[in-house]
């Protein structure tokens, strides 16, 4: 079974029923056990042209396969070095099925070397193999398949952050403080130490943020104006073109760096000509962790990456409840519940494909 969605109207959605498809040697046949659905999978079909995201599992012309991240099981293997029952957590199609070619295994990962993945950021292309993984339990499964990319983008963030001395700023605001992506940074900033974490949010999820308890200020939008004028430094989550006047208007030259991460106002986007301050820099979660890869090698990355992980699920069941469903009908209606912007960031969606 496949879920796929229009490329041209991402409103409608089809199921495609067919065989497991047959494998090749040097090929594995992964059978998708569950994924994660947030705002953060609508962003991939959102911009799954520019960015080439319906690359990673392509569809009949036309239509496309939203990639989700998740566990899948091996359930045969033509492949040296992979065995059949292995169970892997990456980047999968909201299907049941997915053939992979997996390349250097070793007891921790593989990387899918299929031919059309191969100019696609590699970050998307790594299997983590969960009997290698010593970050995995299989009780954090949920937490991971909802929360570990955005994870993540946060703590590639919070790293960027500090290696630039927060660009001399004593402040870093935060735009969507509500989503998982600006929560998971707040919590990697309020630990870290060294700036104030101010998020900005609508009214109605002001509450919500306060009692999250990792901002040390929160304001809803319309009061940008209240804040005070020191050097600071705007993460932004929302995408949002009024917000990001506001808080150039109001910081101006204490602006010291613009760091665009999401868009998840994708009704209010726009672009940034004529802004005080600085030019907003868009922020690739693949580009800078290939830098840091470059710079320290994958295995320090993930040690540096993954040490406050733990911690911050912990942190994370106080407040995220996490719904199970399954089946083509119930990906459909959170797909859409989602793409309809009717995201609630307190719960976390995981999906079985199989019915
Ligand atoms: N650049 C990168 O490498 C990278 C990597 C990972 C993720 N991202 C991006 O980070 C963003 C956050 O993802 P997430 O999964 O963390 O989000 P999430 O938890 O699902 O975010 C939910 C929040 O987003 C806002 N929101 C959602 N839909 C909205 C709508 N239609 N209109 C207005 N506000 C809406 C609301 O926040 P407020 O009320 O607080 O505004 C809502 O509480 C996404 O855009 C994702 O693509 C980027």
């Amino acid at each position: 079974m496949d879920f796929e969605v229009r490329r041209d109207d991402l409103h409608e959605t089809r199921v495609v029923e067919g065989d497991p498809p047959e494998l090749e040697r040097g090929q594995v046949l992964l059978g998708v056990d569950s994924f994660g659905l947030t705002t953060n999978n609508i962003t991939y079909a959102l911009v799954g042209e520019s960015m080439n995201y319906w690359s990673f599992f392509p569809a009949e012309d036309g239509w496309g396969r939203v990639p989700m991240w998740g566990f899948a099981d091996v359930v045969a293997s033509e492949a040296d070095g992979i065995e059949e029952g292995a169970r892997v957590f990456g980047y999968l199609p909201p299907g049941t099925h997915l053939v992979v070619q997996p390349d250097r295994p070793s007891p921790s990962q593989f990387v899918d070397a299929s031919p059309h993945r191969a100019e696609l950021p590699a970050a998307y292309n790594r299997y983590a193999r969960v009997a290698g993984d010593p970050n995995y339990t299989e009780e954090n499964e949920d937490h991971q398949m909802l929360l570990w990319p955005l994870y993540f983008t946060s703590a590639l963030i919070d790293d960027f952050l500090d290696d630039e001395e927060f660009f001399g700023a004593r402040a870093v605001v935060i735009s969507s403080a509500s989503s998982r992506t600006s929560s998971a940074l707040a919590f990697l900033l309020s630990k870290r130490g060294g700036a104030e974490v101010i998020g900005l949010t609508s009214p109605g999820n002001v509450e919500f943020v306060e009692s999250l308890g990792v901002y040390d200020k929160v304001v809803p939008y319309e009061e940008i104006g209240s804040l005070p004028k020191e050097p600071a430094v705007y993460v932004d989550m929302a995408g949002n073109a009024k917000v990001r006047t506001a808080v150039h208007e109001h910081f101006g030259d204490e602006l010291k760096h613009d760091a665009v991460v999401g868009t998840t106002h994708r009704e209010e986007l726009g672009g940034a000509k004529g802004l005080p301050g600085p030019k907003p820099k868009f922020f690739f979660a693949p580009s800078r962790l290939k830098k840091r890869t470059e710079d320290w090698g994958g295995e320090e990355v993930n040690r540096r990456i993954s040490e406050p992980w733990l911690p911050y699920v912990e942190w994370t069941r106080g407040w995220l409840e996490v719904a199970h469903d399954s089946g083509p009908e119930a990906i459909e209606r959170v797909y859409l519940e989602m793409l309809d912007g009717k995201s609630d960031p307190s719960v976390g969606h995981v999906l079985k494909p199989g019915g």
